[in-house]
């Protein structure tokens, strides 16, 4: 039997993604980002977002049936993004990708959007290493997991306390005038700008915080730290802002990644979500990788940030892995933990 053909449906924030896989091969991914929208508020509006998702997502659906040459009836399993994310705008990818399977009769995936992103790595390495730790960080959440079976076990070693990495680079980059998303705006003037400038704290790295929560992220004293220093140096230089800031977060993300893989005795790593896309946190990841001996993968920067290919990715997975597909009637869940992979 040929490896199942995958449609997989991602509107949990402001993209409607669709990604078409064949078993790990990618046919198409498509997405419609409503983030100009939202752009003016500095964040995403729920509300807008859901409406935005309703009018896109029949063309979204179109233009990706068409990029992978396939049409409606030849898919044989659909995969959709149940959580965590807007509910109103899970909702309305939930309930397009019902209505598509119930419609072909086919089985759907109902799957978690953080172990999405890990598996679309999977995608792009012929070849799993499972076990492997992940570093996941996103606009929402920052953790460390260990990962054993993407379709089945994900533990969580330690999450943000407070802000997510992504969060903090959008509220720094809002700080400092720069636009929404921050992420890649911060990235890009922080080329320009020398990463030792100034020596932001690395947050939760103190010999206690080592001993008592290795594994977790704090990102509010870094903010509070940016926000004070531009306070108080109204002529500072904004790339040197920007890259001392952005040091902070990729050092003490790897510090904390690398020391997982170590302590767990896992020697591969998976770099995951839209931070993931971050020019220095890949490039410094790669130089402390190959010094450890941690073999390391980072999707490619399109596919870190939010987008179908990985939803139908794990749906895929599982429908490999033989899971049991999901009931079509779930319920959308805005706070699903990263551990629970797919709703039974
Ligand atoms: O995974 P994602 O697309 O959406 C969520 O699931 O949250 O992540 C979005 C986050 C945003 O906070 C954005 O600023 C950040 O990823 N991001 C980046 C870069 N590209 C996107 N952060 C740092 N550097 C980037 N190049
Ligand atoms: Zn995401």
């Amino acid at each position: 039997m040929s490896e199942p053909l995958v449609l997989g449906i991602e509107t949990s924030c402001d993209e409607t993604a669709v990604g078409i896989v064949r078993g790990r091969t990618l046919l198409a991914n498509v997405i419609a980002s409503s983030v100009e929208e939202h752009a003016r508020f500095g964040g995403v509006v729920p509300e807008i977002a859901s409406r935005a998702h309703l009018e896109a997502m029949q063309p979204t659906i179109k233009k990706a049936l068409a990029d992978a040459k396939v049409s409606l009836n030849d898919i044989d399993a659909i995969a959709v993004t149940a959580g965590p994310g807007l509910v109103g705008a899970l909702l309305v990818g939930v309930g397009s990708a019902a209505g598509l399977a119930i419609g072909l009769d086919k089985p759907i995936y109902a799957v978690n959007h953080l172990a999405a992103h890990v598996s679309v790595d999977y995608l792009t390495h012929a070849q799993e290493i499972e076990p492997t730790i992940a570093l996941l960080v996103s606009g929402g959440h920052s953790s460390i997991l260990q990962v054993d079976d993407i379709t089945s076990s994900v533990v969580k070693l330690g999450q943000t306390i407070d802000d997510a990495a992504g969060e903090a680079f959008d509220k720094i980059a809002r700080v400092m005038k720069l636009g929404f998303p921050g992420g890649p705006a911060i990235d890009a003037i922080a080329k320009e700008g020398n990463a030792t400038a100034i020596d932001f704290p690395r947050g939760l790295t103190t010999s206690n915080d080592w001993q008592t929560r290795p594994y977790d992220f704090s990102f509010s004293g870094l903010k509070t730290a940016v926000a004070r220093y531009l306070e108080s140096v109204p002529d500072y230089v904004r790339s040197d802002v920007a890259a001392s800031f952005q040091e902070s977060i990729v050092d003490v993300l790897m510090l904390k990644a690398l020391a997982a893989c170590k302590e767990s005795g896992i020697d591969s790593l998976v770099i995951a979500g839209g931070v993931a896309a971050n020019s220095r946190l890949r490039a410094v990841a790669a130089l402390r990788c190959e010094k450890a001996g941690i073999q390391l993968r980072i999707p490619a920067p399109g596919l870190c940030t939010d987008n179908g290919a990985m939803v139908a990715s794990l749906g895929a997975l599982m429908a490999a892995a033989g899971r049991e597909p999901s009931p079509v009637a779930f319920d959308a869940d805005s706070s699903l933990p990263v551990t629970v992979v797919s709703l039974s």
